[in-house]
């Protein structure tokens, strides 16, 4: 018999960021993220236990990708002591991001959350029962997602999450990450993020590569104190979203501390692009002229991540259309937003 299960994951941009970590795939510091709408994977599993030839097929967009198996062949035997039918199985995946991959745009958190949620759906079929996917089916989700890429783990749940204990969040948790829908004012609900994208290029350094290069850093310890730090009062300046202008500062000094510490490692490396650096100045000349509360974010690669309150939406499309695409590969950007979460196709 075989079981077919389609989810629809997206991507989360982190505001605080996860960077460095140790043991299963456990963070340093707790890091919180918007999850994004635009941006993100579908994906289709067929699985057959007890299969005559057990084994794993991935495809992406129909077409045989071998490069993607490793990854989930590793992530396939942490997960199997949950899923013990994986060990004989047949395992047929195809999956489609809305995205460059590899472009910095996070894409094992959409696939990974993606896959997560497909086994646990199979994983429901196999036993027999509608099982009601209630807030533990979730907290279960995500940390079998953590086990596939660790920032995955956010991207499960709509609007906002923690990953990450901090005494801020009673339920946070290094193993999990938890919903923070409720905890945020309605201004960040549906807050923008315009991805400039500055290279669609392949990532020349692996996120796995780059958390290692947090060990031994002589910084590190301080930046995951000022991580802890700037997740409490990010927190809070999210419960009121009153103070626009401390969210910005905290959420770009995470996007340039990021890259500091890559490049402040034994072997740096640059992630950043010169057309990462004109569109930041850009960005803060336009804040400085305007007073409109447009900040950027960055992830582990040169694109950057736009973002501003829905309400100066048309204001910010024409500035981006005039001054900022110059500076995107083709003239390219993603228009995304906060987004409602994960969703099972039929
Ligand atoms: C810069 O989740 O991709 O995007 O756990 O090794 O898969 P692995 O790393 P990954 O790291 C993401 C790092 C980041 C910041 C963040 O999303 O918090």
């Amino acid at each position: 018999m075989t079981f077919t299960s389609a989810w629809r994951s997206p991507s989360n941009i982190a505001l605080i960021k996860y960077w460095g970590k140790h043991g299963l795939q456990l963070p340093r510091n707790p890091s919180l993220s918007f999850t994004l709408s635009a941006c993100h994977t579908v994906m289709r599993l067929a699985v057959t236990p007890d299969a005559d030839s057990p084994g794993l097929q991935v495809s992406y967009d129909g077409v045989p990708k071998q490069s993607f198996e490793p990854k989930i062949k590793t992530f396939f035997s942490l997960v199997e002591e949950r899923f013990p039918w994986l060990s004989k199985a047949s395992v047929i995946i195809d999956s489609h991001n809305t995205f460059p991959h590899g472009a910095g745009i996070a894409s094992s958190a959409s696939a990974m959350s993606a896959l997560s949620l497909c086994l646990m759906d199979i994983h429901d079929q196999i036993h027999g029962g509608i099982v009601p996917q209630n807030s533990e089916w979730w907290q279960t989700a995500s940390e079998v997602a953590r086990l596939g890429s660790g920032s995955a783990c956010r991207s499960v749940y709509p609007v906002a999450s923690i990953w990450g204990q901090t005494p801020n969040a009673p339920e946070s948790s290094d193993f999990f990450g938890i919903p923070w829908e409720h905890e945020i004012a309605p201004v960040f609900k549906d807050y923008r993020d315009t991805i400039l994208i500055v290279s669609t290029a392949e990532k020349s350094v692996s996120s796995t590569a780059g958390h290692r290069l947090m060990e031994g850093l002589s910084y590190a310890e301080a930046r995951y104190a000022e991580a802890r730090q700037n997740l409490i009062r990010l927190s809070e300046v999210m419960a009121t979203g009153t103070d626009l202008n401390a969210f910005i500062a905290i959420v770009e000094s995470e996007a340039l501390q990021l890259h500091a510490l890559m490049m402040s490692g034994k072997t740096p490396f640059i992630l950043m692009e010169p057309g990462t650096i004109s569109l930041i100045k850009e960005i803060w000349r336009f804040r400085k002229e305007t007073g409109i509360p447009v900040c950027f974010t960055l992830d582990a690669g040169p694109n950057v991540h736009l973002l501003y309150p829905n309400q100066y939406s048309p204001a910010i499309m024409d500035w981006v259309n005039s001054n900022l695409t110059p500076y995107c590969a083709q003239g390219k950007s993603i228009p995304d937003q906060v987004g409602t979460g994960p969703e099972k196709i039929s």
